[in-house]
């Protein structure tokens, strides 16, 4: 069995990276894009930015396993998630590797306001719960795409930002995947919907938040 997280492999992926992959269709689903304010907290923290990172991808995948025993009824999802989850749970291990790589200490960071922020809105009837809770998957998804995006482009680590780069192609098909199967389980068309939590989304990033996280508000701590 070959060592998914070897160096070896991370060191492959990195510097295959040539192109970036366009997530212009990202921009447009987003109504907020990330400002420099963010921008710049994150770079001058990027420790606990990727305790946050690693933190999320492996919620990525607990949430998707989640869903997976919840939804067992739907084929496509099961195929679907099933995919996500071995991929998230991949980078997982790609993150925990790059920061004992760079000797950063594992740390308990509690979780930001976002999925919270976005989660409270979820109805609570089906199959309006389960709609919702695709619908939100999108959405966390898309600005991780967005931000690895913005990120990849102001760090001076360069490993780190081919590695964002290397992430843009698998999060922003999640991001795809996620709202093809909230389409999926609604008989009606979703677009309501989405414009409603695109809303909230926008602005849980305009807004000021007093902590730092990889999908937090506008920086307003000293
Ligand atoms: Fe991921
Ligand atoms: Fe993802």
């Amino acid at each position: 069995m070959t060592d998914i997280s070897s160096e070896h492999n991370l060191h492959t992926i990195t510097n295959g990276v040539k192109a970036k992959t366009d997530i212009s269709h990202i921009h447009a689903f987003l109504s907020a894009k990330t400002g420099d304010k963010w921008l710049a907290a994150a770079k001058d923290n990027l420790p606990l930015l990727m305790q946050d990172h690693a933190n999320c991808e492996k919620k990525a995948a607990g949430t998707a396993m989640n869903l997976i025993f919840r939804y067992e009824f739907h084929r496509d999802l099961q195929e679907k998630l099933a995919q996500l989850v071995r991929e998230e749970m991949l980078h997982y291990e790609q993150v925990l590797e790059l920061m004992r790589e760079r000797n950063i200490a594992w740390s308990h960071l509690p979780a930001g306001r976002y999925a919270k922020g976005l989660l409270k809105y979820k109805r609570t009837w089906e199959p309006a719960g389960m709609i919702d809770v695709l619908i939100i998957g999108a959405f966390i998804e898309a600005r991780s795409c967005e931000r690895f995006s913005a990120l990849a482009d102001v760090i001076d680590d360069e490993k780190l930002s081919k590695y964002y780069k290397y992430l843009l192609k698998s999060e922003s098909r999640h991001y795809e995947d996620y709202l093809a199967l909230a389409r999926s389980v609604s008989d009606e068309p979703i677009d309501e919907r989405v414009a409603f939590f695109r809303a909230v989304e926008a602005q849980l990033i305009d807004s000021p938040d007093g902590e730092l996280r990889f999908h937090s508000g506008v920086p307003n701590f000293t």
